[in-house]
Order: C-alpha cells, then sequence, then structure tokens
C-alpha cells in the first residue's frame, strides 16, 4: 500500500540562470504540496553567496527540508555521476531535469562543445545507466524557423539551428537522441519570461521599455515590422509541461514515447565536425526522439511585444525609417549608438529611486543577440493533444509584465520612481 503513496523524487541539473528556480517552485512549492517526495538541484553556481542572480524567492525554497542544493563542476563525469546517488533513505531518483547548457551568445564552439554537448551527454549516459524513468531537456529557441504564415511550425518543419550557439545546442539533441534506453524528452519553448528571471531578450526587453516610458519617447527597432514571429512562452508553462511530460515519460519508456511522439533530429553541422567531438553521432544516423514545442498563444511577434512593453511604460512602439536603419546596420558600433539612448536613462532611474537601488541583475544594454532579428514561431498543438498540457499563463500582456516588474521592486531590483 506504502508503494502506491510513493511520489517521485527528482534532480534539477543546470538552469539557475535561467529557468530551473521556476521548475523548483512548482516542485515544492511555499504554499501547497510538494509534486516530488525529493529534490536536489544541482548547477555550477554558488546559492550562498549567490555566483548568479536567483531572485528573493528561491532562498526559501531552498530551506524546504525535503531539498538540497549542490554546487557541482558538471564538466567532470565522476562529479556527475555522484549526482545521481540519493541521500541515506531516499530511493533513487525518478526524473532528472536538464536546463544544462552555455546559454551565451558570444562563447566559442569550444565552449560550447565542452559544456553543452559534453554535459549534457555525461548527465544522459548516468541517467540512463540508472535507468530514471524520465529525462527532460530544455532546448531553448536558439533557431530561424519559416517566416511564412503557411509553414506548420510544428515539430516536423526543419528550423535551422542559428548560430554556434544554436548549431552545438542542436547538436546536442542529436547526441542525447543517440543513448536508446534514455527515457528522452526534449520541450523545446520560444522566448521564456517570467518573475524573477533576468535572462532573455523578453527581460531585456521590458528593462529597456521602461527606460522610453520614463524619457517619454518611442521604442524603436531597425527591423521593419512584417514576419518577426518572436513566439513567448511564461516559465510557469515552461515548469508545468516539463513536469506534464516527465509524468507521461514514466510509464511509457522510450520506445512506446517515440512511436508516440517521435521526431527525426536532422542532421544541421559540419560533417567534420563528427570525427572531433565524442559521442557525436554520424551525419547520416537517423535520430529519432519525443520533442514537444511550447509557446503560448499569443502568437507573438517583434511588433506584438514591442506594442504590449511599451504600451505598459506609458509609450510607444515604433520603427526607424529606411534611411536611418540602413545606417544603423552598416555601422560597426551600431549596437554601442543603439544602446547609448537607453543605457545612461537606465542609470538614471536607478540613481533617482526612493529607496535607492544599490545592485540590480537588470540592465538595459542589449547586446548584437537582443538586438539581432529573430523568427521563432512554433505550433505547440501535440504537446496539448498527446500529453493533454494545459497552458497556465497563455497571454504575453499587461498583466504578466506586471507580475514580473512589481516582483522586482518588491526585492529591490526595479527603480522605483513614484
Ligand atoms: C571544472 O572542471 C574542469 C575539468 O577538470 C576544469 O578545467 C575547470 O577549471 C573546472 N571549473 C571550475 C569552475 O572549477
Ligand atoms: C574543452 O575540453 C578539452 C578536453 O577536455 C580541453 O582540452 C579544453 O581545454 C577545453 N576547452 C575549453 C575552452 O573549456
Amino acid at each position: 500500500m506504502a508503494e502506491s503513496f510513493h511520489k517521485p523524487n527528482a534532480i534539477i541539473f543546470g538552469g539557475l540562470n535561467t529557468y530551473s528556480r521556476a521548475l523548483a517552485a512548482l516542485l515544492v512549492p511555499l504554499d501547497g504540496k510538494p509534486l516530488v517526495s525529493n529534490l536536489r538541484i544541482v548547477d555550477k553556481f554558488s546559492v550562498a553567496p549567490p555566483t548568479t542572480y536567483i531572485g528573493a524567492e528561491f532562498p526559501k525554497i531552498l530551506a524546504q527540508p525535503q531539498v538540497e542544493y549542490r554546487q557541482v563542476n558538471l564538466t567532470v563525469a565522476s562529479a556527475v555521476a555522484s549526482s545521481f546517488d540519493p541521500p541515506d533513505g531516499v530511493t533513487p531518483y525518478d526524473y532528472v531535469f536538464d536546463f544544462t547548457g552555455e546559454v551565451r551568445h558570444d562563447r566559442t564552439e569550444m565552449i560550447q562543445i565542452n559544456s553543452t554537448c559534453n554535459v549534457a551527454r555525461m548527465i544522459g549516459l548516468e541517467a540512463a545507466k540508472r535507468k530514471v524513468k524520465a529525462y527532460a531537456r530544455v532546448q531553448h529557441p536558439f533557431y530561424e524557423t519559416s517566416s511564412s504564415n503557411k509553414a506548420s511550425h510544428d515539430e516536423k518543419e526543419d528550423a535551422k539551428p542559428v548560430g554556434t550557439l544554436g548549431i552545438w545546442w542542436h547538436e546536442t539533441l542529436r547526441i542525447l537522441a543517440t543513448i536508446e534506453d534514455l527515457n528522452l524528452i526534449v520541450l523545446r519553448i520560444g522566448f521564456a519570461y517570467g518573475p524573477y528571471t533576468n535572462y532573455g531578450i523578453i527581460a531585456s526587453g521590458i528593462t529597456v521599455g521602461s527606460v522610453y516610458g520614463y524619457l517619454k519617447k518611442p521604442m524603436k527597432s531597425v527591423w521593419s515590422p512584417g514576419k518577426n514571429p518572436n513566439n513567448t512562452i511564461h516559465i510557469d508553462d515552461v515548469a508545468g509541461a516539463l513536469w506534464a511530460c516527465a509524468e507521461w515519460m514514466a510509464p511509457l519508456g522510450r520506445k512506446a514515447a517515440n512511436s508516440l511522439a517521435g521526431e527525426e533530429i536532422i542532421f544541421h553541422n559540419e560533417k567534420k565536425k563528427v570525427k572531433e567531438v565524442e559521442g557525436m553521432p554520424a551525419y547520416n544516423t537517423k535520430l529519432i526522439a519525443p520533442l514537444f514545442n511550447l509557446v503560448d498563444e499569443s502568437n507573438s511577434t517583434l511588433l506584438s511585444i514591442g506594442q504590449v512593453v511599451t504600451s505598459f511604460f506609458g509609450t510607444t512602439f515604433e520603427f526607424f525609417n529606411l534611411v536611418e536603419s540602413t545606417v544603423l546596420k552598416l555601422a560597426d558600433d551600431s549596437v554601442e549608438d543603439i544602446n547609448e539612448a537607453h543605457v545612461s536613462g537606465w542609470v538614471d532611474m536607478i540613481q533617482t529611486s526612493h529607496p535607492p537601488i544599490p545592485n540590480t541583475p537588470l540592465s538595459a544594454y542589449m547586446d548584437k543577440y537582443a538586438l539581432d532579428k529573430h523568427t521563432v514561431a512554433f505550433n505547440s498543438n501535440k504537446i496539448k493533444e498527446v500529453v493533454g498540457y494545459h497552458l497556465k499563463k497563455p497571454h504575453f500582456n499587461h498583466e504578466t509584465v506586471k507580475e514580473m516588474v512589481d516582483k522586482w521592486k518588491d526585492e529591490g531590483s526595479w527603480p522605483n520612481l513614484d
């Protein structure tokens, strides 16, 4: 009888700097019943004192008795293996949530291979060896999809990985897919946003939008309005969908899951790399893994996100005219030119805040990636139909922006100018 009351236990690897804290908050909520009996979180960062921004809520999650945090160098195989040894009296881990990987766009190929591919491969191999029931991997929207409205945007569309980062994150999926005994599910998300999350282009857009509101000037983009889908997703849904995927996978196993939801993970790399990278499958190996897209129902585009954010801060979203944007795109230091206007505005806001803001994890500096044109449109019908997942926050709107800003204000990360 006792067995039927057994709640699964779980390990989260990586992602403190992105979205894993939202999953921890779902698994062991501060108010409400935990979904797991035991949660271990493993990442390279220190949490006390924090060496990355973790927000005001996460230390309270960590303080709960069934939660354990381990600072581990995940590039070391033995450290990965011992991360799976449960504490005394605890059963082996049932679920693994993999948020690992280097998310910075300015990192070299070698760093991507070591920190994204190799780390995930070691965790995946160990998870297969330990027979974990579900291994859910988060895949960021480092892709370019078709901008045509006629395209399906479903999991069968051959989305092109963008840049060094995109190529190696995508390769990581192929590497994981080769591990036959791994109960792998890939959750491919849109541009995620939510409370206590400073990572990503949406957080950046919100910060910069607030500056233009403060300056009472329009916020302008160099990318003319048109087909620039930038599909979004709330971090509560990233967390909710990961959990739903794990619960879906556990009774099925990989083979059955592949036949219900398997997709070919298409080769998008240079053939010569196969010899250079350990564990990288040959270009012509057909690799299948269960893959689900996850975006909200806003059909967000650059324009719609810009309009939601700027109207929230009392200004407007506009586009540079053709001459202005051509000049900006051609200039070597266009990133600096564009940033000049709002970075000093943000500093001004921080300095005039009451109470003062001694430290903020938020920056109004937009790097080249944040300023680049993105074309990401995914259709997430499949996860709704196959897994039965229902979105909790289907719309990117004033309410969801307010939720973020209010929580940053409460913890003293956001200027208070009232
Ligand atoms: C992690 O381990 C690798 C391999 O041993 C080492 O090169 C690297 O410096 C370590 N990183 C840290 C932050 O200690
Ligand atoms: C990547 O890993 C290889 C092999 O372990 C090591 O020789 C190299 O120094 C690492 N490079 C970086 C940039 O971490």
